[in-house]
């Protein structure tokens, strides 16, 4: 095995070629090609238990209405193999902000699909994974190269891989980096991680402009997904303890409620689930919540905090879900923020500031990373809501959310008179071990009339 310093020092000589090169927005044909033959991908692996699954499979496809999707024949037999989320929200319009959001919690008022290079004092999920050493990586099909940074791909003609649909590449706190650019990679990396055994644990995977719907429709990508997944999920490798979640960036229509039809499928998925639907209201910011539950990581302390959690993962942990009045609920466009073009939302040169306190769904606090840089900084929106919301735009008001009642079949409460804080202290063996702080069970029932009283005040 390398040691870290070893293996930085080997892969900065290796960039360094490319290095210059790779960070520009239009890079020649050459320099591409020259980037090619440096810059080698890196596969990391990891064996990190996690309370519901082992491995998080995130794909995204684009652009669809829910209904749209649900009457394609692939789908609905995807749909079959797995648990259809009937109440999956995107957070708002165009792509870009939802893949953004998917990586750091927020889109800072993006509504637009320009290049963007994320200031390095925000925070993604790999972060959060490097926490536990959790193996992650990014499958982008038609991507030249590992790490590459350019806006799209091939540089004419039709567009296969575009850089509005690569969350992580967003980001200077990934791209500033010396080794995880090279975990970004494309399916011939794919192919190789999966003969070789060297999947990581998180991956995240874009299909090209066409498998994907964006440039043609939903047959298109409801056979790309089938053929894809097929596979796969036969796959002992692949599928054991995996779940797979197979979603829409966003709805087509704007107007609309931004409701994306979502699948869960893979070995993680109980034989008796299969086929069945799941009404929890649930947004992208969902999916980081409960990647940090399942595997013991902090939050983000963006909306990621108060999200609800996968009902697979809330179960695990004893957390209760909010129950979201949707009838008001659009998530079609964003907030005020620096990424803002003026298009769906408004400028503004403020990088929101996340929460530096709480303990948000997943129940670990926030990250080191993030309390560090924003110590002593007002959070900018209360970030324990499970929707988006700015009260000074106007943005996501009236939506009004609960809490699930305790005695839910869902929560399997050994103890029917255990209190949910009790429940979970009591299912959390290793965070005690680690002598972990929890709130008594008194403050915790202040803290939920607090939430409750404020959902009411600000919806
Ligand atoms: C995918 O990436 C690898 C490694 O960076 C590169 O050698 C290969 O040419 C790329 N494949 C495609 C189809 O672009
Ligand atoms: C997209 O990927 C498929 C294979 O998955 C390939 O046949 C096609 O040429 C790619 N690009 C475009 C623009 O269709
Ligand atoms: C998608 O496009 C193909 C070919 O252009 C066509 O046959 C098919 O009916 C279209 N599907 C939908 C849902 O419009
Ligand atoms: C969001 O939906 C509302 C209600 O249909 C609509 O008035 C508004 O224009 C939509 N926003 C965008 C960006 O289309
Ligand atoms: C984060 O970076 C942005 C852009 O450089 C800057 O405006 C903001 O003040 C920084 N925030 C903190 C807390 O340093």
């Amino acid at each position: 095995m390398f040691t870290k310093q070893t293996l930085l020092a080997f892969v900065s000589a290796l960039a360094l070629g490319a290095a210059k090169t790779i960070t520009e927005q239009n890079p020649t044909q050459a320099e591409i090609d020259a980037a090619r033959a440096t810059v080698l991908p890196y596969s990391p692996v990891s064996n990190v238990k996690g309370l519901a699954f082992d491995r998080f499979v995130d794909i995204w496809l684009e652009n669809q209405d829910y209904d749209v999707v649900a009457a394609d024949k692939n789908m609905a037999n995807l749909a079959k193999e797995g648990i259809l989320l009937t109440n999956y929200f995107a957070v708002t319009h165009p792509s870009e902000p939802n893949y953004c959001a998917s990586a750091a919690g927020d889109n800072f008022g993006m509504d637009n699909d320009d290049f963007h290079q994320i200031p390095a004092n925000v925070s993604t999920i790999a972060d959060l994974f490097d926490t536990k050493h959790i193996a992650w990586g990014e499958y982008q099909e038609d991507m030249p190269h590992a790490g590459y940074q350019g806006f799209r791909y091939p540089l004419s003609g039709p567009n296969q891989y575009v850089r509005k649909h690569n969350p992580l590449v967003l980001f200077d706190s990934v791209t500033n980096d010396a080794v995880r650019p090279r975990q970004i990679k494309n399916f011939t990396s794919f192919y190789d991680d999966l003969e070789h055994h060297r999947l990581p644990q998180h991956m995240f995977i874009t299909p090209n402009m066409t498998n994907d719907a964006h440039d043609s429709n939903i047959t298109v990508a409801g056979e790309w997904s089938a053929k894809f997944l097929s596979p796969l999920l036969q796959n002992e490798y692949f599928s054991k303890d995996t779940l797979v979640l197979l979603t829409f960036d966003e709805v087509d229509t704007y107007p609309k409620p931004n409701r994306v039809y979502s699948i869960l499928l893979g070995g993680a998925v109980p034989e008796h689930l299969k086929g069945t639907t799941d009404d929890t209201f649930y947004t992208h910011y969902s999916i980081i919540a409960s990647l940090s539950a399942n595997w013991g990581l902090p939050s983000l302390g963006r909306w990621d905090c108060g999200a609800n959690l996968l009902k697979q993962v809330a179960d695990k942990t004893g957390y209760i879900n909010w129950e979201v009045d949707t009838t008001n609920a659009y998530l079609n466009e964003t907030y005020p923020g620096p990424l803002s073009d003026s298009d769906y939302s408004e400028y503004s040169s403020k990088w929101a500031v996340p929460a530096t306190e709480g303990k948000c769904s997943a129940g670990h606090g926030i990250a080191e990373i993030v309390k560090k840089t924003y110590h002593g900084l007002e959070p900018t929106y209360d970030y324990d809501s499970p929707v988006p919301y700015d009260s000074a735009s106007g943005i996501n008001l009236g939506i009004k959310y609960h809490r699930k009642q305790v005695s839910s079949p869902h929560v399997p409460l050994s103890n029917p008179r255990m209190s949910w804080r009790e429940y979970q202290t009591n299912n959390q063996p290793e965070a005690r071990k680690r002598g972990a702080w929890y709130y008594p069970v008194n403050i915790e029932s202040l803290f939920r009339i607090y939430c409750h009283h404020y959902s009411l005040w600000d919806g």
